[in-house]
């Protein structure tokens, strides 16, 4: 039993099979006592009522009345006295009515009549017997009542049941079609996806099934499947961007190499060549290092220690670092923070978030202008922004700021020694913190990063 349509319509069978044997037996058996019950009933009040017509006016006249009477129902009556002689019938006994009047022992009797065949399965008869008395004439009033009637509509009934039995069959043959058609196919459907997907293929199409259990499973593979296909493109275009991003340095350091080689030239041009060379393989290194930070983030493989910190005396130690290079490009460093502010995050992740916006801040800030960091709180939050009076960023490029290898202005961006991983390390390590980071900017009049921590618990 491999599937599961299967295996769902055989217990769905073997439920209603149970089920319904158990209430038809019951139905069944209930219908035929009732109605064979019903028989003796009547067969017995008849007898009774025969009885109390002796017993008031006992004359041959009454007797044959009351044969005359049976003689057109489809019961019989024999009327016989204590001896068990006949004197009234309302047609000639049968042999099977004479075995049974002459089988029945007068000791079974009791004014009220008894049943004296109650066979109805085997028997042509059921019969019941009442006893009168008028105080001169005793005898017996026989009642009989054939059975074939009764047989007919039992067999009747029998069949009734059968036909209901068979139409539920096939009912359930019907469900099992239905089962399969809903359940078993798109299940197959999901099952060759998620094989597809295995092997690579991430570009599959399922159907939209509606919104139930399988629907959900559907879309979630769905999901699945297009979520692989990004991360498959993303790759492509992320190898293409770090080879691009090596190559272009290691040009420049092959060809000053050569030059630098070369003897006829003066030493101090040489030195000049070094220096660029030097310059590149710095940025080849800091690259390689950002992108393995980048990797180890990838792989939850770095550990972020949180513990409180206070904001003021963090920022200001960070800017004391910085300010030397902001003074060389006349840039002013605006700091503003209330002394209570605290956070609790890894003071080394940090510093790295926020050496990296600042880093952003001056790269891309004209001289003679200001940056200016801001600390607030806001509800449960604390708000480190960074504004800057540089070059901003165009409105449509915001979104990709975060993306790996992503520069808004390839050339000028890498003139001042961008990568563009400074953004995405500063996203995750955000993120991994549980915090939330935010771009705002203005082509030619500046740039706002703001991110939020939860606040610290006041210890
Ligand atoms: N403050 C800013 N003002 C203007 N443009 C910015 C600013 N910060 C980032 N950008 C733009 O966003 C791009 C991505 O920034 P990101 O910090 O990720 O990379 P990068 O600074 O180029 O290189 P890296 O930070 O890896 O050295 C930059 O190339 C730059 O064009
Ligand atoms: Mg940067």
């Amino acid at each position: 039993m491999r599937k599961i349509s299967t295996k769902l319509a055989v217990s769905f069978t073997i439920a209603v099979f149970i089920m319904e044997s158990i209430l038809m037996i019951y139905l069944h058996d209930n219908i035929v006592d009732t109605r064979v019950t019903e028989e003796f009933q009547s067969l017995l009040s008849r007898g009774n009522s025969h009885r109390d017509v002796l017993e008031d006016t006992y004359s041959e006249g009454t007797l044959h009345h009351i044969a005359l009477m049976e003689s057109k129902t489809d019961t019989e009556v024999v009327i016989t006295n204590t001896k068990k002689e006949i004197i009234a019938s309302s047609k000639a006994p049968t042999k099977g009515m004479s075995n049974i009047i002459r089988d029945h022992t007068p000791a079974q009797l009791n004014r009220n009549g008894v049943l004296i065949e109650s066979n109805w399965k085997e028997m042509n008869y059921l019969a019941t017997v009442t006893e009168f008395s008028t105080g001169t004439e005793d005898g017996y009033v026989y009642m009989f009542k054939n059975t074939g009637p009764l047989r007919t509509l039992i067999d009747r009934l029998n069949m009734h049941f059968l036909l209901a039995g068979l139409s539920s069959l096939v009912i359930l043959g019907l469900i099992h079609f239905l089962l399969s058609k809903i359940v078993t196919r798109p299940l197959v459907k999901m099952k060759e996806a998620t094989e597809k997907l295995s092997n690579g293929e991430f570009a599959v199409k399922l159907p939209d099934l509606g919104n139930d259990e399988l629907g959900k499973l559907s879309q979630s593979i769905q999901k699945l499947s297009n979520d692989l296909e990004n991360i498959k493109r993303d790759r492509v275009e992320f190898l293409a961007s770090i080879s691009h991003e090596l190559r272009t340095p290691l040009t420049y350091i092959q060809g000053y190499t050569n030059v630098a080689l070369r003897e006829d030239i003066q030493n101090s041009d040489r030195k000049e060549y070094l220096e660029i060379i030097q310059e590149e393989s710095k940025m080849i290194v800091t690259l390689i290092e950002n992108l393995f930070e980048l990797a180890k983030i990838d792989e939850n493989n770095f550990s972020i220690s949180k513990e409180p910190i206070m904001i003021f005396p963090f920022l200001k130690k960070i800017l004391l670092k910085v300010t030397p290079a902001f003074k060389s490009k006349n840039i002013e460093l605006l700091f503003s923070c209330k002394s209570e502010h605290s956070i609790n995050a890894d003071p080394l992740r940090l510093e790295q978030i926020i050496i990296n916006l600042l880093d952003n801040a001056l790269k891309y800030s004209p001289p003679s202008t200001s940056t200016q960091i801001l600390v607030k709180e806001q509800e449960e939050e604390v708000i480190i922004s960074i504004h800057d009076q540089g070059v901003g960023i165009p409105e449509q490029e915001i979104p990709h700021l975060f993306n790996r290898l992503y520069r808004v202005e390839k050339s000028r961006s890498r003139e001042l020694g961008g990568a563009g991983l400074g953004l995405s390390i500063v996203k995750e390590l955000v993120e991994a913190h549980g915090g939330k980071v935010t771009i705002k900017s203005k082509e030619n009049q500046g740039t706002c990063v703001e991110i939020r921590f939860k606040k610290g618990r006041e210890v």
